[in-house]
């Protein structure tokens, strides 16, 4: 059957849109839009028409798979000029969620009509893209470039209140009425004049104030920072108050090509379907049944175990917790409501949802009470004897068939299920600090997992809107046993010469939000300090000793003034410096260009070990890790697609020169080796 297809509700033709998933505007959906709407201009006994999708949304926008394919015609902006071209009133009938080229065919229509659910939205720039039909040049004629750079700049969808507030939409109507009303309200317009974007006004405002622009960038500058495509779209909009239309969409075109045809937009073109791609586990049949979850136990209420249950909870899924003494409980659960309550300050909850979500919330000093839990999830001390003396409680406690996970960094997954009789109910979620904010689950399948506990965790983490990846079980997993050889390395430069906040300026100057010293300062350097201030065998022992243990006393590798800026200290680097010559190593200079690829082709390396071993199912699900876990440049495309984009053997080679630095025990991967050689890449 046609992706297109139209039927004539007397003088009205519905033209219908059926392209699973998401009705991208792929090649058939544009050509379909464009022979029916030729033959509703050609057809005197049509006098309005319709333009709606099928299935869970109106179209998502472009085809993403055809970017970097030879264009097929008609392109999406000859369709929406034609559409908008016509005379007779043509309305956008639209729900789920109007993206990207959905929006700028909406736009093209002279009418837009929304269920209340609905969501318009331009979220190219998260493609490293800006619209490239048009939209940038009509949505500002529409509302105004005001309300249109939050919008193209941005890339978040508003929803169908706000755009009917600021004018992007027309009319709400019934959520379970789209098409009916549509219809009627077609026929409403007929016989009068049609409004075209492209000839709207609004956008003057940005002509009466250009500080708009200027003030948008400074308001934004640091979520901004190190991306092109914002500007880009900063720019069009811009052109949109300063140019005729055709002009304007010309300049939209070559911001557009520009884009499309860099780096940036490659990279996150491969993050958007590396995140889709990490959900999918090799070998398991995607219909598996799944183990229902609709109560959760979790095991120790600190740091982790805090943030863990909010998950749950604001997604409605009652949470038992469970502490050792009522002291560390009641501290815990008031973590969480303060937490909650915090949210609510700020006006992205309501007291109401807040009184909800602690409802759900259960505090125990019990095992029993976790029985009839369907999943028990551990987040207690980091030590294998405490573990594997919970899970053997837990094995004692719970009920058969329920999932056992614990949340542990670095241990082995299997030697904890093994305390059990069960361990094919055993795997690792690892969350990622704070546990309620940040994006990652590392799933960590362990020997025995069963396919069906793998499912249900991977079903499990979309539910609290987690991007889960599926990890082995070795030493950190995938993302902190990266991290590990990027943290010696640092270490190392600064011994043999680099300044400590160059190391960091590398780091930050490549697009990670923070170096590895200013985290050791954010995380405190006195973890895991023997606090015995004689002993200095390090240098975090040597600013211990000084009581420089990092942001919390006020300094640690950096000084911090009441405001927490930073300052390298000359102090420190004294310190630093006695420090090697007492160890016998010759500080030199060291080029920042040796400082990047030393932190940063070491991990790369680590990667390449990581699939050679199988402990991640693919390349992008490690960029994936490291984009969401640690901060890695989302527009560079993760570690394994960045070093894809700067060549293996780039890498390989820059290993081999500083071969003699890492050391002869240095674990060279074959399979980066062997990729440079034949000249292959990860992804
Ligand atoms: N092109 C091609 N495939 C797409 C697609 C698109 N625009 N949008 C989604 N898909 C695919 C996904 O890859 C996924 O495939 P898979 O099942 O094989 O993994 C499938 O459709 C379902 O997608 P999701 O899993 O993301 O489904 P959700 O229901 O969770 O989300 C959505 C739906 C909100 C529409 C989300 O898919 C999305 O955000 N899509 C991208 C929207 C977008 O970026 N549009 C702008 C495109 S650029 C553009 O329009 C340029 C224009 O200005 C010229
Ligand atoms: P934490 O020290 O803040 O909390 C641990 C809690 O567990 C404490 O409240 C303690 O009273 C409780 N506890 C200890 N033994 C218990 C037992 N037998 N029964 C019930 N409760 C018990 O530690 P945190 O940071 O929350 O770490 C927990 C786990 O999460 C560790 O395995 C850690 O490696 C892991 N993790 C920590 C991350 C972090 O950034 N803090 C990140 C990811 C994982």
């Amino acid at each position: 059957m046609s992706v297109i297809t139209a039927e004539r509700q007397d003088d009205v033709l519905v033209i219908i849109s059926n392209n699973p998933p998401v009705n991208a505007l792929g090649a058939a959906v544009r050509q379909g839009l464009k022979a029916e709407i030729e033959e509703a201009l050609g057809d005197d006994a049509v006098k309005a028409v319709v333009i709606r999708c099928e299935g869970r949304t109106f179209f998502a926008g472009a085809d993403i798979t055809e970017f970097g394919k030879p264009p097929v015609e008609p392109g999406l902006g000859e369709v929406i000029d034609l559409i908008e071209a016509s005379d007779k009133p043509v309305v956008a009938a639209i729900h789920g969620t109007a993206l990207g080229g959905g929006c700028e065919v909406a736009l093209g229509c002279h009418y837009r009509v929304a269920v209340p659910s609905a969501k318009i939205g331009l979220p190219e720039v998260k493609l490293g893209l800006i619209p490239g039909a048009a939209g940038t040049q009509r949505l500002p004629r529409l509302v105004g470039a005001e309300a249109a750079l939050p919008m193209v700049v941005g890339g978040d969808p508003v929803p169908a209140k706000h755009a009917e507030a600021i004018g992007l939409v027309d009319k709400i109507v019934g959520e379970d009425s789209l098409a009916a009303d549509a219809i009627a309200f077609a026929r409403e317009q007929i016989g009068k004049p049609v409004p075209r974007s492209s000839e709207g006004t609004a956008n003057e405002d940005g002509v009466k104030n250009p500080a708009i622009f200027d003030e948008f960038r400074a308001k934004n500058g640091r979520k901004l920072r190190g991306f092109e495509a914002p500007e880009a779209g900063i720019q069009a909009v811009k052109a949109a108050g300063e140019m005729s239309f055709a002009d304007g969409v010309a300049k939209e075109r070559e911001l557009f090509m520009k884009l499309m045809t860099g780096t940036q937009s490659a990279a996150m073109r491969h993050y958007f379907f590396a995140e889709r791609a990490a959900n999918k586990i090799e070998g398991i049949d995607k219909d598996i049944p799944l183990i229902p979850i609709n109560k959760v136990g979790v095991i120790g209420a600190g740091t982790m175990g805090g943030g863990i249950s909010m998950n749950f909870l604001s997604a409605g899924i009652p949470v038992t917790i469970l502490e050792m003494e009522q002291e560390a409980l009641d501290r815990g659960t008031g973590t969480i409501r303060k937490n909650y309550e915090r949210t609510a300050k700020r006006g992205r909850m309501t007291e109401d949802q807040v009184e909800a979500a602690m409802g759900l919330l259960t505090p125990t000093l019990d095992y029993a009470d976790l029985a009839d839990c369907d999943l028990v999830i551990e987040a207690v001390f980091e030590n294998m004897d405490v573990k594997k003396q919970v899970f053997g409680k837990l094995d004692e406690v719970v009920k058969q068939g329920a999932i056992l996970a614990s949340n542990t960094s670095y241990l082995n997954v299997d030697e904890i299920a093994a305390a059990t009789s069960r361990p094919e109910y055993v795997l690792g979620l690892h969350f990622f600090s704070p546990a309620n904010i940040m994006k990652l689950l590392e799933v960590v399948r362990g020997e025995k997992t069963a396919d069906d506990v793998l499912a249900t965790a991977m079903a499990l983490s979309k539910k609290i809107r987690k991007i889960a990846v599926v990890a082995g079980v070795c030493d950190g997993f995938i993302g902190n046993r990266m991290l590990s050889p990027r943290q010696q390395q640092a270490n190392a430069l600064i011994m043999e010469g680099a300044k400590y906040w160059e190391v960091d300026e590398v780091l930050l100057d490549f697009g990670f939000p923070m170096g590895p010293f200013q985290m050791s300062d954010l995380a405190g350097l006195d973890i895991g300090w023997h606090r015995d201030p004689s002993r200095v065998e390090s240098i975090r022992d040597a600013l211990c000793a000084l009581d420089r243990r990092g942001q919390k006393t006020g300094a640690g590798f950096y000084d911090y003034d009441e405001a927490r800026n930073r300052t390298p200290s000359d102090e420190v680097q004294t310190i630093i410096s006695e420090f090697a010559e007492k160890q016998g190593v010759v500080q030199r200079d060291i080029s920042r260009e040796e400082i990047k690829e030393r932190l940063l082709y070491p991990m790369v390396n680590e990667g390449a070990l990581i699939l050679e071993e199988g402990m991640a199912q693919r390349a992008s699900d490690i960029d994936v890790v490291w984009i969401n876990g640690y901060g890695w440049p989302v527009y560079t495309g993760g570690p394994m697609f960045w070093a894809d984009t700067i060549g293996l053997k780039t890498i390989a080679d820059g290993l081999e020169k500083h071969a003699d630095r890492l050391g002869p025990d240095f674990p060279f991967s074959q399979l980066l080796k062997d990729k440079a050689e034949k000249g292959e890449r990860f992804n």
